[in-house]
């Protein structure tokens, strides 16, 4: 299977890195294994630059609302409309810093597939969770919110791990993905997320249960986020 590659700019982005970054990626002749979610109002003009190529858009994050009088919200079907294909649901960041849980995320992930856009729903253990032995039930109990819907993309990125410079190990990875897909299915594609760089994006695609990557700060420099893609 050709590994899924994902950049998430997170709260990063202008109009003139969608020309500087999205311009040469959308040059490079990348396939449609490789996706870039920027914030939300750069999704048009990205959609504009990319057009040309293969490369395919994602969003960060989706409302649990369809449309109505939700200030501030975007609807998967406006997602849709501007040329998303996917987008991610429950980034630890989504949940750690506004409050998301199961029932909110159920409703976004039954939003997403309900308008037909993939779905990569995020999970990961802080680093007490992992100490203390019950990284694996953590992120089992986290795939809870899936339970009875239709098949998702799976992203592992332990907490702990995020812009920190520090990647799980192979063993670590592999526990967690083999885990993840013996709950879930081993068709279930699972990614992993978590200080991917250029310099460690090969190894990490090369262990045990790992289809791809989600990839932070190294998607922000498209030299970078280009060399994590197998070619
Ligand atoms: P970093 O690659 O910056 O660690 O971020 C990972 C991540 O959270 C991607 O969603």
């Amino acid at each position: 299977m050709t590994p899924l590659i994902i950049g998430n700019w997170k709260l990063n982005g202008s109009i003139e890195m969608i020309k500087s970054i999205l311009q040469p990626i959308a040059d490079a002749g990348l396939g449609e294994n490789v996706v870039v979610c920027p914030p939300t109002p750069y999704l048009l003009p990205a959609h504009d630059v990319l057009k040309s190529s293969k490369v395919r858009l994602g969003a960060q994050d989706v409302s649990q609302y369809a449309q109505g009088a939700y200030t501030g919200e975007v609807s998967a079907a406006m997602l849709k409309d501007v040329g998303c294909s996917l987008t991610l649901v429950g980034h630890s960041e989504r949940r750690g810093y506004f409050g998301e849980n199961t029932p909110l995320l159920r409703k976004k992930v039954e939003q997403a597939l309900e308008v037909g856009l993939e779905v990569v729903f995020c999970v990961g253990e802080r680093l007490e969770v992992r100490e203390e032995g019950n990284a694996i039930a953590f992120v089992l109990e986290e795939l809870q919110c899936l339970r009875n819907l239709p098949p998702v993309i799976v992203a592992y990125e332990p907490v702990w791990a995020i812009g920190t410079g520090r990647t799980a190990t192979t063993v670590e990875i592999a526990e967690v993905h083999c885990a993840i897909k013996a709950a879930m299915g081993e068709n279930v594609p699972v990614l992993y997320g978590g200080s991917v760089k250029a310099d460690n994006a090969a190894s990490i695609l090369a262990i045990d249960g790992v289809d791809g990557l989600l990839i932070g700060g190294a998607s922000l420099k498209a030299e970078e986020f280009m060399a994590t893609v197998p070619r």
